[in-house]
């Protein structure tokens, strides 16, 4: 079995074709992050103009990089929600039409279940098992029981951590996006010294009952600290990074704390979680990669953390999932409609304070 994934959510234009054998056959991806720099952040508008500027050649270069024609795939699949819905309308109204020219099934995907399943692609792990999703756009822990089973134990109640990585970048004048360059900034704190409790900032939600994450306080308490130090046209480059190794330590404080409980919780109700899986950009932090492996560990559980390619927003986690959901009895979904909200775990109870987060 060959499934065509397209991954259009968020600024990233995806296109892979995986097998039933968990073999990637092509993996494109074509960022924007080029185009979105000059604002700070994703524009939407500019993401969807570009998702319709490049997805056809994208397709056709996986399918001639992947030595086949559309004929040779079984199925299209096509990230669906949660995100942008300007760009998931690209995404799906293209598989759609690409579906119905060439008489296959078409798959919608929820791009949350494409990133809970990556695991299984990467490292073929079973079931059940505990996902914390960390990116710019999500922040929460599931329990992933099997295809379409998804309990949702905690998510954030205001930004998610990659966001409070990118405004506390923005704060300190450290470009975008902000997760590698904190981390750097971070490093170069360490590598000189520096005492990593000289500007403690809170850690959000530890010790609080629940398994839900909350970062924007974090991000008022950094504006603060760079207030009291004179502003950031003051800021010395040592005190910038010195600040910079805060804001890491209380994410990663309190991811680990969060997930700790949350992973407690599964334990605690029977549902003997195999491992704990990060996926998402912020799983790339080798502080918080370092924290979580100490998290799992206590639990006596592996860390799985599949490859960075497959952890970021990419399209072999779409078709990979369209594999999945094909197997698990899926029929064609060409009238499924894309939409920008769309929870993973639909009986989950909403996090206090919660927004518009999904
Ligand atoms: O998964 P991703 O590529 O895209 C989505 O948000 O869906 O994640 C991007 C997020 C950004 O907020 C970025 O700042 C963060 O991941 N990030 C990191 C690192 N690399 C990327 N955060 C912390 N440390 C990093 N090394
Ligand atoms: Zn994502």
């Amino acid at each position: 079995m060959r499934v065509l994934g397209l991954e259009t959510s968020c600024d990233e234009t995806a296109a892979a074709i995986v097998d039933g054998e968990r073999r990637i056959i092509v993996d494109l991806v074509l960022s924007q992050l080029d185009e979105h720099r000059p604002y700070g952040g994703v524009v939407p508008e500019i993401a969807a103009r570009s998702h319709l500027d490049h997805l056809d050649r994208l397709t056709a270069a996986a399918l001639r990089q992947g030595g086949m024609t559309l004929g040779e795939v079984d199925a299209i699949a096509a990230t669906a929600g949660p995100g942008l819905i300007g760009g998931l309308l690209v995404g799906v109204t293209f598989g759609k039409a690409l579906a119905l020219a060439s008489g296959k099934r078409f798959l919608a995907i929820n791009h949350l279940e494409g990133h809970a399943l990556s695991p299984r692609l990467s490292d073929g792990i079973a079931f059940p098992y505990l996902l914390l999703l960390v990116s710019g756009g999500h922040c929460q822990t599931l329990l992933v029981a099997g295809i379409g089973r998804y309990r949702r134990l905690g998510t954030t109640v205001d930004d998610a951590a990659g966001e409070a990585f990118d405004k506390g970048a923005k704060l300190l004048g450290l470009g975008y996006p902000g997760g590698p360059a904190i981390e750097a900034a971070a490093a170069r704190a360490e590598a000189a010294g520096a005492d990593p409790t000289q500007f403690a900032l809170p850690r959000p939600m530890l010790g609080r009952p629940g398994c839900d994450f909350s970062f924007s306080g974090l991000k008022t308490a950094l504006r603060e600290r760079v207030i009291a130090l004179g502003g950031i046209g003051r800021l010395g480059e040592a005190d910038r990074d010195a600040l910079a190794l805060a804001l890491q330590e209380a994410i990663a404080a309190s991811l680990a704390d969060r997930t700790a409980r949350a992973l407690a919780r599964a334990q605690g109700e029977g549902a003997a979680p195999t491992a704990l899986v990060v996926a998402g950009g912020v799983a790339a932090n080798r502080r918080i990669r370092a924290s979580l492996a100490e998290v799992a560990r206590s639990a006596g559980l592996p860390m799985v953390a599949p490859p960075a390619s497959l952890c970021t927003d990419n399209a072999a986690m779409i078709a990979w999932a369209g594999i999945e959901r094909l197997r698990a009895g899926a029929g064609d979904e060409s009238l499924v409609a894309a939409r920008p909200r769309w929870p993973l775990d639909p009986d989950a109870p909403k996090a206090v304070g919660a927004g518009v987060k999904a």
